[in-house]
């Protein structure tokens, strides 16, 4: 008989929360049985400012998502994003033992635990390690197992977080009688299904535009190199319509919706586009030029900040790669052009994997589609994509699963 297991994966992201439950039937096929996207109360920037109403959402989200689904949920997978997110280089050195001077597992693994040992400033907890390319005496090596040489060195990039912040965000799902299995990275989670293992291999940044906040991640070799947080997403090109036409936040998000585009072509004559007020301000034109002029503002500077983020990395792994954007601000009317112009590099737009439904296909989707996938991969015994540290972790959460 097949056997099956539930698995579910939820983002509480700023605009919305997004939980999927799907089946793993014989450890090899993923069905979505059930899903639900509520709009997000309480969080902001990725991170949860009003506990009450976040739990009020976050309950909606998962007990709609049991019903379309027809079974409860005992533990989730979840995302993680937010500012106070931060990643550095960790480096673990060891001298070859081998009398033949090639290196050992048992190098391997001294230099992997040097690399680890940091004990972190009080307040902050390992989210992810991520293992980059070993070093055999200063150059770099895939696969370090019986390289000739006198030093080994590993290399994670680490990526830690507030625990206060995190400890909010799962002590909400733990008050449903829900535990969390794994928290991911949201823009590692995007990642997953965003970019092909191809693009992996050759160099590609995948940059997930949110609402709240922007999630980039470099990868190259197949090694997840650099990870980030920019607090600035869709929703401060909503308040800069808001502030520059003076008018509700439901209507700059309208325009920004109907009307914005990220580029501006010196060509195109200006016009005025009516918007439709509410009974207060009533209807009234504004000029298309100046929404386009305060998008491309906002939304240059954002790709700035990625780019003086971005731009040692690439210089330093010699990357000439691509872009691909991914959330729910990549359906932005030409945002593609605006990143290849101030990025300078090949930008292509996200795509979904097939085995989505088409209801869940949009660009929003992706990092919890990509959270389920890597969920797949962890309860059917796959690899994931890089080795990661459960313990550091799991002494955090034990504590919450009490
Ligand atoms: N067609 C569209 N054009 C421009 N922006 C859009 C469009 N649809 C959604 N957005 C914006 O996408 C953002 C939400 O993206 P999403 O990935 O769902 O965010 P989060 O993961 O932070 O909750 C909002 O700022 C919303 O205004
Ligand atoms: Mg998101």
């Amino acid at each position: 008989m097949a056997e099956s297991k539930i698995i579910g994966a939820l983002e509480m992201g700023t605009t919305k929360v997004a939980v999927l439950i799907a089946e793993v039937i014989d450890t090899y096929r993923l069905n979505i049985i059930g899903s639900a996207v509520v709009p997000s109360e309480g969080i902001k920037k990725g991170r949860i400012y009003d506990a009450k109403k976040a739990n009020r959402c976050v309950h909606m989200a998962i007990t709609d998502a049991e019903k379309s689904a027809g079974v409860n949920l005992k533990t989730v997978y979840m995302t993680v994003t937010g500012s106070d997110i931060q990643g550095e280089r960790q480096v673990g050195k060891a001298q070859i033992s081998h009398m033949a001077k090639v290196v050992t597992e048992y190098d391997v693994n001294r230099a992997q635990e040097e690399a680890k040992r940091r004990q972190l400033p009080d307040g902050r907890v390992y989210v992810q390690f991520m293992r980059n390319p070993f070093e055999v005496d200063g150059v770099r090596v895939d696969e370090p197992y019986s390289v000739k040489g006198n030093e080994l060195q590993a290399n994670y990039w680490a990526v830690h977080a507030d625990e206060v912040l995190l400890k909010r965000q799962i002590e909400i799902v733990n008050s449903f009688m829900v535990k969390v299995d794994e928290v991911f990275l949201a823009g590692l989670a995007s990642g997953r299904v965003v970019a092909t293992d191809d693009e992996k291999e050759k160099g590609i940044v995948v940059l997930d535009i949110g609402g709240g906040s922007t999630d980039y991640a470099v990868y190259s070799d197949g090694y997840v190199l650099r990870t980030g947080v920019i607090d600035v997403g869709g929703d401060h090109i909503t308040n800069d319509l808001s502030l520059a036409f003076r008018i509700p936040w439901e209507n700059a998000e309208q325009i920004k919706i109907e009307q914005a585009k990220a580029v501006i072509r010196e060509d195109e004559t200006d016009e005025m586009v009516w918007m439709r007020g509410d009974l207060s301000i009533g209807d009234r034109k504004i000029s298309r030029r100046t929404i386009q002029k305060v998008v491309h503002a906002r939304l240059e500077e954002l790709f700035q900040v990625v780019k003086h983020d971005i731009d040692p990395i690439l210089s330093e792994y010699k990357l000439s790669g691509s872009v691909v954007l991914t959330g729910g601000t990549s359906r932005l009317t030409a945002i593609e052009a605006l990143a290849h112009q101030t990025l300078k590099m090949p930008v292509r737009m996200g795509r979904n994997p097939d085995w989505v439904i088409p209801e869940l296909q949009g660009p929003e989707m992706s990092s919890v589609i990509g959270l389920l996938q890597f969920a797949f991969s962890d309860v059917s015994g796959d690899l994931p994509e890089q080795p990661r540290q459960r313990s550091l972790f799991s002494r955090f959460s034990g504590l919450l699963h009490r």
